[in-house]
């Protein structure tokens, strides 16, 4: 007969195999893929050769062994291939926004972007388009950036709310600001406008304008006035044409063509 702590501790033992034998497994599964390269083709400028063009240089990538993400194989070419490649990237995961770029023609996160496993086609990557450059992948988000603090993105108010604490908010009035404060400020909408890529200078275009919206419709704001003067002129919110290439583009799911769209007519009502 045999003992119950004989048992326990032969189980123990099993229990204690079976990761080691997953892990053997596993290794010898990846080892009997066969190998997917797949090439890559990125745009390359290095602003201390100007006198060099803007090219696409290709690299190849085994897709059996590299993340299923495009921000993954073009890690891996910066660390195994290629050191000079640059591009910006930080939170991997759709949070951040600055691995904004385009690739195989839209405007998308790399982080977010699957690799297309069809080996027989070439994958192209060119940073956001319409947009100054300061090298390969990175564009100059600097008119971006002024734009924004343009439209002053924070809560305005004339008093203190009565406690003296926290300006509160129902739950239907924080609920209109769903869909609009998600907005992680890639840039992917405003580089696919083309509106923005004539006018930008002086056209918010759709990221900015929906950040716009987003502080009007706030309950708790009251510079509601102030925010809509700053856009009654011809050029800063009505250079859209409702082509809604933004709306389309936008790796986050929002619809800042339709915030536009609200603003004109929350402006045409007031
Ligand atoms: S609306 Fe979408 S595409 Fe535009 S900046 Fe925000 S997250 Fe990016
Ligand atoms: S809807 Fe307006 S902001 Fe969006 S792409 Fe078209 S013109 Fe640009
Ligand atoms: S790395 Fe942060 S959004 Fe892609």
């Amino acid at each position: 007969m045999i003992s119950s702590s004989l048992l326990r501790s032969s189980r123990l033992l099993a229990s204690s195999l079976r990761p080691a034998a997953r892990t053997l497994a596993t290794a010898a599964a990846a080892e009997a893929k066969p190998v997917a390269m797949k090439k890559f083709q990125i745009y390359r400028w290095n602003p201390d050769t100007p006198e060099k063009k803007p090219e696409l240089k290709t690299y190849e990538v085994d897709l059996n062994s590299t993340g299923p993400m495009i921000l993954d194989a073009i890690l891996r070419i910066k660390n195994e291939q290629d050191s000079t490649l640059t591009f910006r990237r930080s939170c991997r995961e759709g949070i951040c926004g600055s691995c904004a770029m385009n690739i195989d023609g839209r405007n998308t996160l790399a982080c977010l972007c699957r690799i297309d496993k069809d080996t027989s086609k070439d994958t192209k990557i060119y940073p956001l388009p319409h947009m100054f450059v300061v090298r390969d992948l990175v564009p100059d988000l600097t008119q971006f950036y002024k734009q924004y603090k343009s439209i002053e993105p924070y809560l305005q108010r004339d008093n203190v709310p009565a406690d003296g604490k926290e300006n509160l908010q129902s739950i239907e009035d924080r609920k209109k600001l769903d869909g609009l404060y998600e907005c992680i400020l890639c840039a992917c909408c405003s580089t696919s406008c083309p509106s923005y890529w004539w006018n930008s200078a002086e056209y918010l275009g759709p990221a900015v304008l929906m950040q716009a919206y987003r502080w009007m419709i706030d309950s708790r704001d009251q510079a509601g006035a102030a925010r809509r003067a700053r856009l009654e002129n011809s050029m800063s919110l009505y250079r859209c044409h409702t082509i809604m290439n933004c709306s389309r583009t936008c790796p986050k799911g929002l619809n800042p063509g339709l915030a536009i769209a609200k603003i004109k007519k929350s402006m045409a009502l007031a």
